[in-house]
């Protein structure tokens, strides 16, 4: 075995974000860069020599050059067995459910989530532990120290491993075992739903239309909702994965997602809707002609948990992120369980996933889950939903209606102000949380804040601390405007701003959320000086 010990220098940009390393395609193809984090991965982890890694990606541009180089590097540093989905393929909650299910050491996913890809996109690479969830903080700040420390990297001098059949394959003495990417997530998925029960909505009249943007769970939705479910072939659309996501953001939002959001409009189109991102963790919910909002779509899968086998015997406990809407506390309230809010970013539910402590949770950004795996998960939320509309016998926009009458609309809206210079974005937030102690008791409009803070968050079961989480201004009606600074992109900062207010009275649940909270936007922008700091006058993107 001709193991190679290749000296190089440390890069200092390493820090890896909330969802691990991610960087355009350009940073990754410098000479050493990708090896450099990847050894850095292996000095920090214990165990490495002898384990088992899983190791799989959406499929976009370098994932497939990538995936050679970490196997290569992995045989160089002693890994036993590397399991790989074929063809490099793995969505994001596919690489959770095999970790869990092989009891691997861990496992490396390729991604950019929603970004772009192709020669110019982005490109991303993050490590996830052995309960399936991203690396914990402690965890990613050893691979950023190492990083600013190294000198050498080792790698294995082989050629490429053909990874197009499902087989086992020897690379120096490290065996990789290529497996179907798609077969134990689906067997996951029939333990958790009733299965006959979508599938007689699919053979009645029932129609629906999955956009899997050319991303990764193109093959996974085929497999379960087409071969599995009855669907109807078609019933998929943009089904192929490819590198550059066919030029499109794989994000799944009304902004991006416009081809499945006109089918939902056209009169006598489909009943359902759905999307998922790039590595298939997020999901978009969409009736016919109706939008689900996500911070609604977690309160309806919390309220109609129980019409689902895995969660028939009720719900321990619920969490959301910070800056999600509160609509999930009161169903949390009325179900008598508790609702944990963490800040934003899925490790933070892995926690209490694996205390036990809850077994729903999910965010405003188009992310649900539940304790089957430690990521997020797009095909899971649209089975969620499928079990729920085919128990219940209502559609998508009968069952959101009902949710409202019983516990009131919470109107919600994010608007962010992206590629902003940096230091504007720091002052922007200094300035706020410089100002918090001023705000109980003022008006904003016609509100009164009861509360001001810098979210900051104590994990209940190991009681580490994160601080500067998001401003939070909590108006005593219930309202409330969020502040802070996205943690995934790639270029300058991106200030995000989240409104909500509570609505009980049904006559006013028929307006439109940006009319609704339309007062509360102007407020917030003026408040926090957006145009002074920015020279934005409005947010790039409203969701
Ligand atoms: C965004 C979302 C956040 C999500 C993360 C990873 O992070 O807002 O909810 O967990 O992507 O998908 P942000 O850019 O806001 O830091
Ligand atoms: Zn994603």
């Amino acid at each position: 075995m001709n193991i190679q010990i290749q000296a190089t220098t440390p890069f200092t940009d390493q820090r890896p974000g909330t969802s691990g390393l991610r960087k355009a395609v350009t940073v990754f193809q410098q000479p050493h860069y990708l090896e450099n984090f990847v050894q850095s991965m292996f000095d920090s982890l214990s165990g490495v020599a002898g384990s088992t890694l899983a190791l799989g990606g959406d499929g976009r541009y370098h994932n497939k050059t990538a995936i050679q180089t970490i196997l290569r590097m992995a045989a160089a540093n002693g890994v036993a067995r590397v399991i790989v989905g074929r063809d490099g393929i793995l969505s994001t909650p596919a690489a959770s459910c095999v970790i869990r299910k092989r009891r691997t050491l861990g496992g490396l996913i390729l991604s950019a989530s929603h970004n772009p890809g192709g020669p110019h996109g982005d490109f991303g690479v993050k490590f996830n532990a052995a309960n399936g969830g991203p690396a914990p903080e402690a965890l990613t700040e050893a691979f950023f120290a190492r990083s600013k420390t190294i000198d050498s990297y080792r790698i294995l001098a082989a050629d490429d491993v053909d990874l197009s059949q499902d087989r086992e394959l020897a690379l120096g003495a490290m065996t990789i075992e290529v497996i179907d990417p798609v077969v134990d997530y689906a067997g996951l998925m029939a333990e958790i739903f009733d299965l006959d029960a979508i599938r007689r909505l699919f053979a009645g009249n029932f129609r629906m239309v999955f956009d899997a943007m050319h991303a990764v769970t193109g093959p996974y939705a085929t497999e379960i909702l087409e071969r599995r479910l009855g669907a109807p072939a078609g019933t998929v659309i943009n089904g192929v994965p490819l590198e550059d996501f066919g030029g499109h953001h794989p994000d799944p939002n009304l902004v991006h997602a416009a081809e499945l959001v006109a089918r939902l409009a056209a009169p006598g189109g489909p009943d359902f809707g759905a999307a998922s991102d790039g590595d298939g963790d997020r999901n978009m919910i969409l009736g016919a002609n109706f939008y689900v909002s996500p911070s609604d779509s977690l309160a309806v899968l919390a309220a109609n948990a129980h019409h689902v086998p895995r969660y028939a015997a009720g719900l321990p406990g619920v969490a959301r992120s910070m800056p999600t809407s509160q609509a999930v506390d009161r169903v949390a309230a009325a179900l008598g369980i508790r609702c944990y809010e963490t800040p934003t970013g899925w490790k933070f539910f892995g926690s209490l996933l694996d205390a036990g402590l809850i077994s729903l949770c999910g965010e405003e950004s188009f992310g649900t889950g539940s304790d089957h795996v430690r990521e997020k998960d797009g095909l899971w939320a649209v089975l969620m939903w499928l079990n729920i509309v085919a128990a219940r016998g209502l559609s998508v926009e009968q069952i959101i209606r009902e949710h409202w009458q019983i516990y009131g609309r919470t109107f919600y809206g994010r608007h962010d102000y992206e590629g902003i210079d940096s230091n504007a974005a720091a002052a922007l937030i200094a300035e706020l949380r410089d100002g918090l102690a001023g705000l109980p008791g003022r008006d904003l409009a016609d509100r009164r804040i009861a509360t001001a803070d810098d979210f900051a968050y104590t994990d209940p079961v190991d009681g580490s601390r994160s601080d500067h989480q998001g401003i939070r201004l909590v108006f005593e009606d219930g309202a409330r405007i969020v502040y802070r600074l996205s943690g995934t992109g790639t270029a300058g900062a991106t200030l995000r701003v989240y409104l909500e207010s509570h609505e009980p009275d049904p006559r006013r649940h028929n307006l439109d959320a940006a009319t609704a909270l339309a007062d509360l936007a102007a407020a917030a922008a003026a408040h926090a000086g957006i145009l002074r700091h920015t020279g934005r006058a409005a947010p790039d993107v409203v969701t």
